[in-house]
C-alpha cells in the first residue's frame, strides 16, 4: 500500500497526502513547515497565513502534525522546523521533545544562523541531539563544487530553502538505509535530494506546483549525474582490466 507513494512529489495539500497514507507506515518525518513568525512571508501561493500570530499558525498546523504522528511507525522520530521565535508555545503544542539547533554559516559573511527542530518519537518522547559536530556550510548551496548547487535565481524561488547538507545530517541521525522519509512541506526538495543522496527512500509533497516541478528537477539532475558517474566508473575499471567498454 505504501508503494505507491515511494520516491514520489506529490502537488497536493499536506493533510490530503497525509490522511491517503497508512498508519505506521513510515521510518521518520522530517520536514520544515512555514514558521508563521514573519507578517509578509509570501509564497508563490500566497502568504504565510499565520501572518505572526502563533494561535493561527497552530490552527494551521496542528492538524498536519497530528497526521504525521499517525504515518510514524512505533518509536520512530518527527524532526519538525521551527522558528524559535514561538518557543513557549512548543511544549503546549508538541508535548516531549528535544530542541535540536544546526547552525548554519557563510564563509564571507559575519553572521551565523539557524532554526530549531523539535525532535521527538511518534509517542512525544525527546529525541538526544546525537554525539557529533553540527556546523552546516550555507556556502555550498552556490558552489560550483557542491553536488546541487543552485543559482542565485533557483534559489529566490523560495523565501527559504534549506541547505541539502542540514537535511542529511538530520537524515543521517534519524533514519538507516532504505527507510522511508517523508517531507510533506518539501518545497524545492532539499529533504528529498539529501535522502536519496543516503539511500532512503522518501515521499514529498507540497502546495506549490512549482515548488514540486523544481524539487522533480533536482532529483532528476542528480539522477542523471550519478548514471554519468557510473559510467564512466565502470569503463575506467573496464580498462584498467584490459577490456573493452561494454556496449
Ligand atoms: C519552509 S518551506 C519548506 C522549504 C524546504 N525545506 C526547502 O528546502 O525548499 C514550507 C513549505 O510548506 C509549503 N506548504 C504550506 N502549506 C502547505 C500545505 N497545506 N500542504 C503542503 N505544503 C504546504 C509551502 O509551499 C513551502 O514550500
Amino acid at each position: 500500500m505504501i508503494d505507491r507513494f515511494i520516491n514520489k512529489v506529490f502537488h497536493e495539500d499536506a493533510l490530503m497526502l497525509l490522511q491517503a497514507l497508512p498508519t505506521a507506515s513510515v521510518d521518520a518525518v522530517i520536514t520544515d513547515p512555514m514558521y508563521g513568525t514573519g507578517r509578509k512571508v509570501e509564497y508563490d501561493w500566497g502568504p504565510d497565513p499565520a501572518g505572526g500570530d502563533p494561535a493561527k499558525h497552530w490552527f494551521y498546523h496542528e492538524p498536519m502534525y497530528q497526521e504525521c504522528r499517525r504515518v510514524l511507525k512505533a518509536g520512530c522520530a518527527v524532526a519538525w522546523a521551527q522558528s524559535p521565535k514561538f518557543h513557549n508555545y512548543f511544549s503546549v503544542w508538541f508535548g516531549g521533545h528535544r530542541l535540536w539547533t544546526l547552525t548554519r554559516y557563510r564563509q564571507r559573511g559575519r553572521n551565523a544562523t539557524g532554526h530549531v527542530w523539535i525532535v521527538q518519537t511518534r509517542e512525544q518522547k525527546p529525541v538526544e541531539f546525537p554525539h557529533r559536530d553540527s556546523l552546516i556550510s550555507f556556502e555550498t548551496i552556490f558552489s560550483s563544487a557542491a553536488p546541487d548547487a543552485m543559482t542565485l535565481r533557483e534559489h529566490n524561488l523560495h523565501p527559504c530553502v534549506k541547505p541539502v547538507e542540514e537535511m542529511a545530517f538530520m537524515i543521517d541521525v534519524l533514519t538507516k538505509h532504505g527507510q522511508i522519509v517523508l517531507d510533506c512541506f518539501c518545497g524545492l526538495g532539499s529533504t528529498l535530494l539529501a535522502a536519496e543522496q543516503l539511500g532512503r527512500r522518501w515521499i514529498g509533497c507540497d502546495l506549490s506546483k512549482q515548488y514540486c516541478q523544481r524539487a522533480m528537477k533536482r532529483l532528476a539532475d542528480f539522477g542523471a549525474r550519478k548514471r554519468n558517474e557510473n559510467t564512466s566508473g565502470r569503463h575506467r575499471t573496464e580498462e584498467e582490466q584490459g577490456k573493452p567498454p561494454a556496449p
